[in-house]
């Protein structure tokens, strides 16, 4: 009898994860459940509407391309929240952003700090695949960053992680320069509230320019150093 109420519990509850439409992978580590279960519920109502809202996007050329939306992958309850540039094509074929060979590179890049892809948030500032991998147009980030910025509202984090002058341009504008901007943290006021943010360079770009990968760890450095200052469970 208990079993039989068991299986029919471990059932539902299969049946309600599997009702999710989203990919985030949860983190493993314990949570008190009556006090943060309204939070999350909201958290992902929140980023289905904006899933919804972005794969809606009328007039983008991006979209009309690609063949499927890539929005996010990770802890939708981490502190650190990296943003990319946009899809290349496995991530356009698996609906995953960082899946290939810059997502091979970031995911060693991460460990090298101690980190493990799964408890961080990832997105990129256009969701679509730009045709033949080129970089988004200036009047294509401008209109993706309103749901980048909603995008980091919702998640929220402690610290902002901009890989790439794609993403820099989408929350600073194109006046500054990656070169001159990256390991150094910024702030960024959205909605009201400020998100530290540091920008550095992007795994695509390391790939090709493999002598920046010294900067690159410097950045990476400076990050872990502020999880620690922050004291940040990752
Ligand atoms: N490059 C990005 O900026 N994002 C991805 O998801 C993959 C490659």
């Amino acid at each position: 009898m208990v079993k039989k109420i068991l299986d029919q519990n471990n059932l539902i509850n299969r049946e309600i994860i599997n009702s999710y439409d989203l990919d985030y992978i949860f983190s493993d580590s314990p949570i008190n459940r009556l006090k943060n279960e309204p939070l999350v519920a909201n958290k992902i109502e929140k980023l289905n509407e904006l899933k919804e809202k972005i794969q809606n996007i009328q007039n983008c050329e991006l979209k009309k391309n690609a063949s499927k939306i890539v929005f996010a992958d990770g802890n939708i309850n981490s502190s650190i929240m990296i943003v990319g540039e946009g899809p290349g094509q496995k991530e356009d074929e698996l609906g995953k952003p960082f899946v290939g060979d810059a997502g091979m590179l970031l995911n060693k890049m991460l460990k090298a700090i101690n980190i493990n892809r799964k408890n961080i948030y990832i997105t990129n500032v256009v969701n679509f695949r730009p045709p033949n991998n080129r970089k988004p147009e200036p009047d294509e980030i401008t209109k993706y960053s309103n749901f980048l910025r909603n995008h980091i509202s919702i998640i929220d984090p402690k610290i902002l992680v901009l890989m790439g002058s794609t993403a820099m341009e989408s929350l600073f504008g194109s006046k500054i320069k990656i070169s001159k901007e990256r390991g150094n943290w910024k702030e960024v006021i959205i909605n009201n509230k400020t998100y530290l943010t540091i920008i550095t360079f992007h795994p695509a770009y390391l790939l090709r320019q493999s002598d920046q990968k010294k900067y690159s760890w410097e950045d990476l450095k400076n990050i872990r150093k502020k999880i620690e200052e922050l004291n940040i469970n990752i």
